[in-house]
C-alpha cells in the first residue's frame, strides 16, 4: 500500500492484541497489524530518505524504546494508538529538528536535555572536543610552565557560548581534575545547561555565568585558565535565512555571527590573551570558509603553535593555539 510499506506478511505477535492499521489519509484505525519495523517503514518514506535515522528516534521516542529493544518488543504497538507517530513525523517533516521533539540529543557519548533556548549540539564539535581532551592528556604538563604542574593537578576552563552545556559537562565528564567555568549570554539557556550539569553529576566542578561574553568578568583579569574553549556563533547574518528549515528553529542568537561571521573571534581571541596562563591554550569551533582570517587574529595577538584540525568530512573545524604571554 502506497506510503505505509508493504503490508506485513508475518504472522501478529502473539500479545499484540491493539492494532495499528494503514490509512490513506491519516493513520490509526485497529484492524491490521503493523509492527514497529514496518511503522519504522512508514516513517522512513514519510520523512524521505535524508532523514531516516530520524524517523527511527522518533518511533523510539514514540514508543518509549531502547535501541536494543526495537526489534524484540511485543506490547508497543499499543502505546501508540493515538496517531502519535504521524504527529512526530508530521512536525519532523515541516522542519522542526528532532532533538526538540523528543527533548534530547548525544554529544560524545552523553545524554543532554535541550529546548528551543538551545542550540542543538553538532556531531562536528565533537571534535572539538575531542582536540581538546588530546591537548591536555597529552600536553597537560606543557600547559603551564610552572614545573610543578603535573598531570593530575587541578585544570581551569573556560567555555565560552556554552549553549546547553555539551563542551563542558563533556570536559568535565571525561577531565575528572577539571574546574570549568561556562558562560552563556542566555539566561534560559543556562537553565538547560545547569540541568545537565546536575543530570551529569558534574555541578560541582562547573560555575555557569551569564555573561555578554566577558561583561562580568573582573576589570581587571588575571591569568586564570590553562583551556579557553568556544564554539561561538559565526554564520554570516546575511546568510542565515539561505540556511536549512531546521537551522530557523535554532536561537538566532547562537548562529548570528555578524556582517563577516567573526563578531566573536575578534573579541574573544584579544581578551583570553590576559585570562589565560602563559602557554595555556585558546580553542575554537570554526566555519567554512573562516580559517585565514582566524588565524590571522590569533596570530596578531601573539598566539603560537597554531594548528588546525579537519572534521570527519574534511572541512576545517578546529583551530587553536598556545598564548605566549
Ligand atoms: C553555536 S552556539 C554553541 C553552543 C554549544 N557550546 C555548542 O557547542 O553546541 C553559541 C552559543 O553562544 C551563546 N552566545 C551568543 N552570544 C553570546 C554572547 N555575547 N556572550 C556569551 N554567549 C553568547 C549563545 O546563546 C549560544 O548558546
Amino acid at each position: 500500500m502506497q506510503g505505509f510499506g508493504r503490508v506485513s506478511t508475518r504472522p501478529s505477535r502473539p500479545d499484540a492484541s491493539h492494532h495499528i492499521v494503514a490509512h490513506p489519509s491519516g493513520w490509526v484505525s485497529e484492524a491490521k497489524v503493523m509492527n514497529p519495523v514496518e511503522l519504522l517503514n512508514y516513517g522512513n518514506k514519510h520523512l524521505g530518505e535524508k532523514k531516516l535515522s530520524d524517523a527511527r528516534v522518533l518511533l523510539e521516542y514514540c514508543l518509549k524504546l531502547k535501541p536494543s529493544e526495537f526489534y524484540f518488543s511485543e506490547k508497543i504497538i499499543k502505546t501508540c494508538k493515538k496517531n502519535s507517530y504521524q504527529k512526530l513525523l508530521d512536525k519532523r517533516k515541516n522542519g522542526l529538528p528532532t532533538a526538540y521533539i523528543t527533548g534530547e540529543t548525544e554529544f560524545m557519548g552523553i545524554k543532554f536535555y535541550v529546548n528551543k533556548n538551545v542550540f542543538i549540539p553538532r556531531q562536528e564539535t565533537e571534535n572539538l572536543v575531542e582536540e581538546a581532551l588530546k591537548l591536555i592528556r597529552f600536553a597537560h604538563p606543557r600547559i603551564n610552565s610552572g614545573a610543578t604542574t603535573t598531570r593530575h593537578s587541578l585544570l581551569a576552563i573556560l567555555d565560552i557560548g556554552t549553549g546547553c552545556g555539551n563542551i563542558a559537562i563533556s570536559l568535565a565528564k571525561y577531565l575528572p581534575n577539571a574546574k570549568i567555568v561556562a558562560t552563556d549570554i542566555s539566561k534560559n539557556t543556562l537553565k538547560v545547561a545547569m540541568k545537565n550539569a546536575k543530570l551529569n553529576n558534574v555541578s560541582d566542578r562547573i560555575t555557569f555565568l551569564q555573561s555578554d561574553l566577558f561583561q562580568s568578568f573582573p576589570t581587571c583579569p588575571l591569568p586564570t585558565y590553562d583551556l579557553i574553549i568556544s564554539n561561538p556563533p559565526y554564520i554570516k547574518n546575511s546568510e542565515i535565512k539561505k540556511l536549512q528549515k531546521e537551522i530557523q528553529h535554532e536561537p538566532k542568537i547562537a548562529i548570528d555571527g555578524g556582517k563577516d561571521g567573526l563578531n566573536f573571534y575578534k573579541k574573544i581571541v584579544p581578551m583570553s590573551r590576559k585570562l589565560l596562563k602563559k602557554n595555556g591554550f585558546l580553542m575554537f569551533e570554526i566555519g567554512y570558509h573562516h580559517l585565514q582570517k582566524i588565524k590571522k587574529i590569533m596570530e596578531t595577538e601573539k598566539f603560537r603553535n597554531i594548528k588546525v584540525v579537519n572534521d570527519y568530512s574534511q572541512q576545517e573545524r578546529v583551530i587553536y593555539g598556545q598564548n605566549s604571554n
